[in-house]
C-alpha cells in the first residue's frame, strides 16, 4: 500500500499566516501538522508516500525532503492549480498505479492514526473506505449517508444533513477510483470533488464502506481549528524539563526545551515551551505552545500559539487565544486593557505607544 499526502491548496481561510507558511507546516504543539501525517502513515505500516504540492512546493520539499527522516520514501507531485482534491488523485494515478492507497489530507489530525483503517481495508478490501466521525455540526463537512455497513450517498457541506458522519480526510482507495475521477465533471466551485468520485463509486455499484475513527479528528482550516488543534494535542502532553526554571512556578505537564530560561513566572501546562527562549516575569499558559527562540517578558498569554523568534515584551494587555506568526514582535506598555485575541501573520509587529 502506499500513500497520497495533500499539500498543495490556497488556505485562504489562514490568512495572513499562509502567505509565508503553506498551512501545512504551519506548527501546532510546536510540531508542523504535515509532520504528523507523515508520522501517522509511517505508523499505518506505509512506506512509500506520494506529496502534492502546490505554489508552496519549495517550502514543503525543503522541510521534508527524501522522507526518510520518517523512514519513508516521499515522492513529490506538482499539482498545477488547487483544483480539487479528486484532481489531486489524477494526477498521482502513475505514481499509485494499481496498488491500494490512502488518501490522506495532510491539514488533518488523527488521535488514533490511520492504522486500524488501513488494516480493515486489507481485510476486507472493498474499493473504496472512507474514515468518519461523528460532528455536532455536520453541515460544515462532507456528509456521509450508511445504510446496511454501506456508504451509498455522500454531500459536500449540505445546507440540511441527513446524518452527523462526516469525512475526516482521511480515505483508501483501490484502483477503481481513477475510472470515477475521469467521469466526474468539476463542482459548482471549479472543483474536481473527491465526494463526487466517491459518490460515482457507490452510483456503479462498487463497494464503498465506511470506518468510523475511534479518537477525536481535527483539520486546522481556520485560525479557530488551530487553536483547537493546538489544545487536543497538549492534553497528551507530558511533563519534560529541559530548560531553566528559577524563582518560577511550573504547574501541571509542561515541556520546556534545551537552552530556554524562565525567571520569576508563571507556567501553567499543559504547555509546550520551545529552545532557546526567554521568559521573565510573565504568566504563560494553559494550553499555549510557544516556538523556538521566543522572549515572553511581562506578558500573560493563555490558550494561544506563538511560533518561532517572537518577541512579547511588556504587553499591556492579556493575550488570549491568539495566533502570532513568526518574529511578530508585541510590545505596548500603557496601560493595562482587557484580553485581545490576535491572529497576526510571520514579522508582524504590534507596538502603539
Ligand atoms: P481544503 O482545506 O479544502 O482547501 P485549502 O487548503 O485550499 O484551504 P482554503 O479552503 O482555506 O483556501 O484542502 C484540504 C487539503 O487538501 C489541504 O491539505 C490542501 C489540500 N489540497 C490540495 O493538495 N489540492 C487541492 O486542489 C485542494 C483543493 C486541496
Amino acid at each position: 500500500m502506499k500513500a497520497l499526502l495533500l499539500s498543495g491548496g490556497t488556505g485562504s481561510r489562514l490568512r495572513p499566516l499562509t502567505y509565508t507558511c503553506p498551512k501545512q507546516l504551519i506548527p501546532v504543539a510546536n510540531k508542523p501538522v504535515l509532520y504528523r501525517a507523515l508520522e501517522a502513515i509511517g505508523a499505518g505500516g506505509i512506506a512509500d508516500v506520494a506529496v502534492v504540492v502546490g505554489e508552496a512546493a519549495p517550502a514543503v520539499m525543503a522541510s521534508v525532503g527524501d522522507g526518510s527522516r520518517w523512514g519513508l520514501r516521499v515522492t513529490y507531485l506538482r499539482q498545477d492549480a488547487p483544483r480539487g482534491l479528486a484532481h489531486a488523485v489524477a494526477i498521482a494515478e502513475e505514481f499509485l498505479a494499481a496498488d491500494p492507497f490512502v488518501l490522506f489530507l495532510g491539514d488533518t489530525l488523527l488521535k488514533d492514526g490511520i492504522g486500524a483503517a488501513v488494516t480493515r481495508f486489507q481485510a476486507t478490501r472493498p474499493d473504496a473506505l472512507v474514515v468518519v466521525g461523528r460532528a455536532e455540526d455536520p453541515g460544515r463537512f462532507g456528509v456521509v449517508e450508511v445504510k446496511g455497513g454501506r456508504v451509498h450517498r455522500l454531500e459536500e457541506k449540505p445546507r440540511t444533513p441527513r446524518s452527523d458522519l462526516v469525512l475526516v480526510g482521511v480515505y483508501v482507495f483501490g484502483p477503481r477510483v481513477f475510472d470515477a475521477v475521469r467521469a466526474i465533471r468539476p463542482s459548482a466551485r471549479g472543483e474536481l470533488e473527491i465526494t463526487d468520485a466517491i459518490q460515482q463509486m457507490a452510483d456503479w455499484g462498487c463497494t464503498v464502506d465506511a470506518h468510523q475513527v475511534a479518537g477525536w479528528w481535527k483539520d486546522i482550516g481556520t485560525p479557530e481549528d488551530l487553536l483547537d488543534a493546538n489544545r487536543l494535542l497538549l492534553e497528551d502532553v507530558e511533563t519534560e524539563l529541559r530548560g531553566l526554571a528559577e524563582e518560577s512556578w511550573i504547574a501541571g505537564p509542561v515541556r520546556l526545551g534545551a537552552g530556554t530560561v524562565v525567571r520569576r513566572s508563571t507556567v501553567r501546562g499543559p504547555a509546550v515551551i520551545g529552545e532557546g527562549c526567554h521568559i521573565e516575569d510573565a504568566h504563560v499558559g494553559p494550553f499555549t505552545s510557544v516556538g523556538d527562540r521566543c522572549t515572553l517578558r511581562r506578558v500573560q498569554i493563555e490558550n494561544s500559539i506563538v511560533l518561532e523568534g517572537c518577541v512579547l515584551d511588556r504587553v499591556a494587555f492579556p493575550v488570549v487565544s491568539s495566533v502570532l506568526g513568526r518574529e511578530t514582535v508585541i510590545g505596548c506598555g500603557g496601560t493595562p486593557s482587557r484580553g485581545l485575541g490576535l491572529v497576526v501573520g510571520d514579522r508582524s509587529r504590534i507596538c502603539p505607544v
